[in-house]
């Protein structure tokens, strides 16, 4: 339930994911109605600057849509925001922002004051805003805090532990939020439905009817920019052990009891636990290289001119329990291949052979971008005076099957949630915790903590990936369609 008189305080306000999705999503959520009454919004950050300035940085990633009212309703989001410049580590400056937050709620009819923070920031200040924000800002008549806080969650386990332990001495496991944005993402969040909802899918979700399962991340460019970050991160942090990690719980999860955060959590938990951590001999890694054009890693400015960091990795996982036992679960993820595309490909058995040879196994494609959509590889009969079977689709794209429907973004979806206190898309200090144990010894193997650090294969910028990809997978079963 949605609170009235709430503040959503943006720290980090003049940074990357604040203007790129915070504030975008914010004004999503407020133009179609979803802010609670009375909403105000307050950004935070060391910059100095004033109202114009702050207004041309929060909205120079707002798409206005072509409705006639978006533009008004610009101004008037305009209207509900403000900023206040003040250091992170500066507990006199969070006195500052909390005498600006107490102005604003003076003018609430009712006592009640409700605080939303939002920690856009790097983790060097994680702990100090955390600590300040609670000694400083934190409302305590009656009102609710919460904290929305961002990964990276960590390097690995052990510091992942300390993060959490630090950051729980201020706020309760109630009141934080982390976000994986991938659960808000419209058909991550479809998956339990399709899952639970359909007797004819979930009667074939076992290692009974299901071969392989692949979880695939592609961008189409490099770390443009980003190369320093990314070069103490790595693919595998970046994207693997966080968001395909949640999409391999989400697929493997038994049925919850219900839709209850803790009880989706719990089960998730389940699978995470029987998850042994990855081996080397179930990894294989890339960096790209210069090609059609495009710069290869290692020409970027900001990366060590050496650096054998992973910009691509391929890795399979193995669940240990009476429905998965045996079916490889492959995670891959790259930087600078050949095209956009997230989607989860779930490939059945093969049919029993007899009467029927080379023919092709089903498949059920789940994309989650873009162009959303569920399709299922069918054997069909060719239409003719001759029986032979070809692989056709049963296709649901959304945009042909939902056309009228806006699909939310995922941080609208998230923030909305923590508007109100639902926690089932956020990821649980349990959850991250048993997340690092699968991936802590790869990544210290990668990082070179127990001899040479392994060198990671090349493929060109624009390409598919590395050559040793295709017989990677075929050596955890996959088989290509014969034909379509
Ligand atoms: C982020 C990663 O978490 O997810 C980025 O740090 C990546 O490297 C991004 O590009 C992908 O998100 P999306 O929503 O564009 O798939």
């Amino acid at each position: 339930e949605l609170k009235d008189n709430t503040i959503v305080i943006v720290l980090g306000a003049s940074g990357d994911l604040a203007k790129k999705k915070t504030y975008p999503a914010l004004f999503g959520l407020y133009r179609q109605g979803f802010l609670p009454r009375d909403v105000k919004i307050v950004g935070y950050a060391r910059t100095k600057m004033d109202e114009a300035e702050y207004y041309k940085r929060i909205t120079s990633y707002i798409k206005v849509p072509e409705e006639e009212e978006a533009a008004a309703q610009l101004e008037e989001f305009k209207k509900l925001s403000t900023y206040v410049a003040g250091d992170y580590e500066d507990g006199a400056a969070f006195d500052n922002l909390n005498k600006h937050l107490e102005e604003i709620e003076s003018h609430y009819q009712s006592k009640e004051c409700n605080r939303l923070f939002y920690l856009a920031l790097p983790p060097s200040v994680f702990i100090p805003v955390a600590k300040n924000l609670k000694e400083h800002c934190y409302v305590s008549k009656g009102g609710i805090n919460r904290i929305i806080v961002e990964k990276p969650f960590g390097k690995d386990l052990e510091s992942a532990r300390e993060l959490l332990g630090s950051l729980k001495q201020y706020w309760s496991e109630d009141e934080t939020f982390r976000i994986d944005h991938y659960l808000g993402k419209e058909m991550v969040k479809n998956m339990l439905v399709l899952r639970f909802a359909n007797v004819a899918l979930g009667a074939a979700w076992d290692k009974n009817s299901i071969s392989n399962v692949q979880i695939t991340f592609k961008e189409p460019f490099g770390t443009e920019g980003r190369g320093g970050y990314f070069d103490e991160f790595g693919i595998i942090r970046d994207v693997l052990q966080n968001h395909l990690l949640q999409v391999l719980c989400i697929l493997a999860m038994e049925r919850p009891v219900s839709f209850s955060a803790e009880d989706i959590r719990d089960e998730k938990v389940k699978v995470l636990r029987a998850i042994p951590p990855i081996e080397q001999s179930d990894t294989l890694l890339g960096q790209y290289v210069a090609a059609n054009g495009k710069p290869g890693y290692l020409d970027d400015d900001t990366v060590p001119h050496n650096s054998v960091c992973p910009t691509f990795a391929a890795t399979t996982l193995w669940i240990h329990n009476p429905r998965w036992e045996g079916v490889p679960f492959i995670l891959k993820a790259g930087k600078a291949l050949n095209e956009a595309k997230v989607e989860v490909r779930i490939q059945f058995k093969d049919v029993t052979q007899g009467i029927f040879k080379d023919i092709s196994r089903n498949e059920l494609v789940l994309r989650i971008q873009p162009s959303e959509a569920v399709y299922l590889k069918l054997n069909t009969k060719t239409p003719g005076l001759y029986t032979r079977a070809i692989p056709t689709e049963m296709d649901l794209t959304y945009k042909r099957r939902f056309s009228d429907t806006k699909i939310p973004e995922a941080y609208e979806a998230l923030i909305l949630d923590a508007l109100k206190g639902d926690h089932s898309n956020f990821v649980r200090h349990d959850e991250l915790d048993h997340a690092w144990k699968i991936f802590t010894p790869i990544l210290h193997w990668i990082e070179g903590k127990s001899g040479q650090r392994p060198r990671p294969v090349n493929y060109p910028y624009g390409s598919r990936g590395p050559k040793e990809l295709d017989p990677f997978i075929t050596k955890y079963g996959y088989k290509r369609s014969t034909e379509g």
